[in-house]
C-alpha cells in the first residue's frame, strides 16, 4: 500500500510517499481502507521532529481517518464480548471512521474497535475523517477531563482552526457565552458564523484587555489555550475567580514567567493535556462518549464539519505547505483514490 513517511526532520520536503506492507489488524482491532485522512497540527510537529510516535506505535504519520471497514483481527482474549459487539456494530464495509495514534497517511491502517465510529449522518464519508481527532480533544478537554457548564464564558485561542472550530460550536450548542482570538477579518467572519459571540483580532488588539471589556470586567470560567507561553500571564489575568484554563498546544513555546499572586486570589485551576498518548481504555471511553453525546449533535445540525481544502495523499506535500501557512479555516484532508 502507499503511505507518507518522513525522511528527517524538517519542512513538508522531507516528506515522501513509499510502498509498504499492509497493516495485520491485531487482536481487537478492525482494518480500514482508508478514504481520508485528517491533517493536525500535531502532524506537523512530528513532520519537524518534536512530536515523535508513541513507542510501538506506527511512524507512519496521521491520527484520524474515515473509510470502509475490510477486515477483522483475532478475538481479543480480554474484552471479547466488547469486540464481538463492535464488530456487530461495524460489520465489514461500514463506513467509519477512527482516532488513531498514528499510520492515518495511508491506504489501510488497523486501529482497535474501540476507536472507531460510524460516520454521522449527514457527514459524507470523506468529510468524516475531519471529525475524530477535534472531536475527541475537543470532548475531552471541555467534557471529560472537567465539565464547562451552560451560561460559561468561555475563550477559545485560535478559533478558526480545526479545534476552535469544533469548540466554538459545542460550546455554542451549551449555549455559553464563546470569546475567540482570530488573526484576521475573513477568520473572525468565520468564527461569528460557527456560534463564537465576540472575537477578537489578536494580531490588533491586547486579548486580556479586550475580555474584560466584553465580560464587564468579571473575566471568563474557562479558557482553551493553543498558545503557551506567550499568553501564560494574560490568560491568568482573564480569567474570572475559581476558573479553569486548560492548555493543549505551545505554539509560541513551552517557557513563560508568571506572577502567582492572582492564581492564589483567585483559586485558579491550570491544566495541561495531550490525548495522543492516553491509554486505550481512556481512548475507549473518550469515543463512546463522542459518539453519544457530539454525533447526535451533528445529526440535528448543531455541529458541521468544515473542510478548507482537500489533497491528494500523493500530493501531502503541498497539504503540508497549505497547512504550514496558516491560510486554512477548518479542516485540510487528504484523500485516498483507491
Ligand atoms: N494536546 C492535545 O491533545 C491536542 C490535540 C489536538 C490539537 N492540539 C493542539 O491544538 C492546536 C490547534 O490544532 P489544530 O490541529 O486545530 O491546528 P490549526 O488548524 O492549524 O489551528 C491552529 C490555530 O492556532 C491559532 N493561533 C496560532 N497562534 C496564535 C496566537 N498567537 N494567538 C491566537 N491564536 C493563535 C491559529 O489562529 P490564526 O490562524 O488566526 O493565526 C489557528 O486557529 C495546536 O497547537 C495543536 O498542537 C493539542
Amino acid at each position: 500500500m502507499r503511505a507518507v513517511k518522513f525522511t528527517g526532520a524538517g519542512g513538508p520536503e522531507v516528506i515522501e510517499i513509499v510502498e509498504v506492507d499492509r497493516p495485520e489488524p491485531a487482536a481487537g482491532e478492525v482494518l480500514i481502507k482508508v478514504a481520508a485522512a485528517g491533517l493536525n497540527r500535531a502532524d506537523a510537529l512530528q513532520r519537524r521532529g518534536h512530536y515523535p510516535p508513541q513507542p510501538g506505535m506506527s511512524d507512519i504519520p496521521g491520527l484520524e481517518v474515515s473509510g470502509t471497514v475490510v477486515a477483522y483481527g483475532p478475538t481479543p482474549e480480554k474484552g471479547a464480548g466488547r469486540f464481538a459487539s463492535k464488530q456487530a456494530q461495524l460489520p465489514l464495509g461500514a463506513e467509519v471512521c477512527a482516532l488513531l495514534s498514528g499510520g492515518g497517511y495511508a491506504d489501510y491502517v488497523a486501529v482497535p474497535a474501540g476507536q472507531v465510529l460510524e460516520v454521522p449522518e449527514p457527514v459524507s464519508l470523506r468529510a468524516a475523517a475531519s471529525l475524530p481527532e477535534v472531536a475527541a480533544t475537543v470532548y475531552t478537554n471541555l467534557f471529560f477531563d472537567q465539565r464547562v457548564r451552560p451560561g460559561d464564558r468561555v475563550l477559545i485561542h485560535g478559533g478558526s482552526g480545526g479545534i476552535g472550530s469544533m469548540a466554538i460550536q459545542l460550546l455554542a450548542a451549551l449555549q455559553c457565552t464563546v470569546i475567540v482570538t482570530v488573526s484576521s477579518a475573513e477568520k473572525a467572519m468565520y468564527a461569528l458564523n460557527l456560534g463564537a459571540t465576540h472575537v477578537i483580532n489578536y494580531q490588533r488588539q491586547d486579548f486580556a484587555e479586550q475580555v474584560k471589556i466584553m465580560t464587564d470586567g468579571a473575566g471568563v470560567d474557562f479558557i482553551l489555550d493553543v498558545v503557551g507561553a506567550k499568553y501564560l500571564q494574560r490568560n491568568v489575568d482573564s480569567l474570572a475567580p475559581f476558573g479553569t484554563m486548560v492548555t493543549i498546544g505551545l505554539q509560541s513555546g513551552a517557557r513563560a514567567e508568571l506572577d502567582m499572586g492572582s492564581l492564589l486570589r483567585k483559586k485558579l485551576t491550570l491544566r495541561g493535556s495531550t490525548l495522543r498518548d492516553r491509554s486505550l481504555k481512556q481512548k475507549r471511553k473518550i469515543m463512546s462518549q463522542v459518539g453519544a453525546n457530539v454525533w447526535p449533535l451533528i445529526s440535528e445540525g448543531y455541529v458541521n464539519t468544515y473542510i478548507d481544502r482537500t489533497f491528494d495523499l500523493e500530493d501531502a506535500q503541498a497539504a503540508h505547505e497549505y497547512f504550514d501557512s496558516g491560510q486554512h479555516r477548518g479542516k485540510v484532508l487528504l484523500t485516498m483514490d483507491h
